[in-house]
């Protein structure tokens, strides 16, 4: 049964490694994440934007993850990514998600510890892990559109006090990068987030994982960062892969086939990203 990934959060700061967090947009995607994390023997979280709620309903994402958490011998949490709205938060509660982020980070800083508090309060009775933002990460994840010169760096001692006067069990602060693929190479202020880890015993949240370079990677999870999201990277290679069986057959029309090789695509890219983060055997 799916669990809450405060405490896998919890031991990946605690033990110095991140676990993977996968975007997932379909079954199958859905599945190959699943498969990674099984090889790898890694601890495993299941992300779905508000998007994908509102696409494929966040009774059938549920049932989908719960199938796979019962069958699974790695531990899997079911995680609402970006969601701006209480009422939302609250029906992916009910219908059995076990982590939620509140992203109240386009309003001032007291709005956005009233908000998460409010939602914390909530999450807490039902066991539900919680995640915020501090900062504004750069880039275009779902509706959520921020220009590079609008993406601000989170402040440390506002995330102290943030995670004071909220209780927000996990805390995503903008540290430079950003969602989708990077012009050459993101810009990360590693002092920044050694600043915040030293202020703040939560585990961090990394966001924006496609793109960033391995050693950057590594080097964000050393000072603390314990779970990387990942959305756009798979998304590409799983497409890739569908249009690369069409370019070669353009009348393939049996999902089962044209799946496989996206699959595959998938699965391949997490368990690089688990590899990366150190996750694999932790399980
Ligand atoms: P990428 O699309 O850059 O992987 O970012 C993912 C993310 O932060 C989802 O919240
Ligand atoms: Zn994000
Ligand atoms: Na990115």
């Amino acid at each position: 049964t799916l669990v809450s990934s405060t405490p896998l959060l919890q031991a990946a700061r605690a033990n110095g490694y991140a676990v993977g967090a996968f975007n997932v947009h379909t079954l199958e995607m859905l599945q190959a994440v699943v498969e990674a994390a099984e090889e790898a023997q890694a601890p495993l979280i299941l992300q779905s934007t508000v998007g994908t709620v509102k696409h494929l309903g966040a009774e059938y994402i549920v049932s989908a993850a719960e199938t796979a958490a019962k069958r699974a011998s790695v531990p899997i949490a079911l995680h609402l990514d970006h969601c701006t709205e209480f009422d939302l938060i609250v029906q992916c509660i009910r219908a059995g998600y076990t982590s939620v982020m509140i992203d109240a980070s386009m309003f001032p800083f007291q709005e956005n510890a009233a908000m998460t508090k409010r939602v914390v309060e909530i999450a807490r009775a039902a066991g539900v892990n919680v995640e915020a933002e501090l900062g504004k990460v750069g880039g275009v994840e779902d509706d959520i559109v921020v220009a590079e010169n609008e993406a601000l760096m989170a402040d440390p001692d506002e995330c102290r006090r943030f995670v004071e006067m909220t209780g927000v069990p996990t805390l995503a602060p903008a540290i430079g990068t950003a969602h989708g693929i990077y012009k050459g190479e993101p810009k990360i202020d590693f002092n920044r987030i050694q600043a915040i880890a030293g202020l703040v015993d939560v585990p961090l949240v990394l966001h924006g994982g496609s793109g960033i370079p391995e050693e950057q990677v590594k080097r964000c999870v050393s000072l603390g960062m314990a779970k990387m999201n990942i959305a756009t990277e798979i998304r590409i290679v799983f497409s890739d892969a569908i249009k690369a069986v069409f370019a070669q057959n353009p009348d393939e029309n049996d999902p089962r086939k044209y799946m496989v090789p996206a699959k595959k695509a998938v699965k391949a890219a997490a368990l690089e990203k688990i590899a990366m983060l150190g996750s694999a055997g932790r399980a």
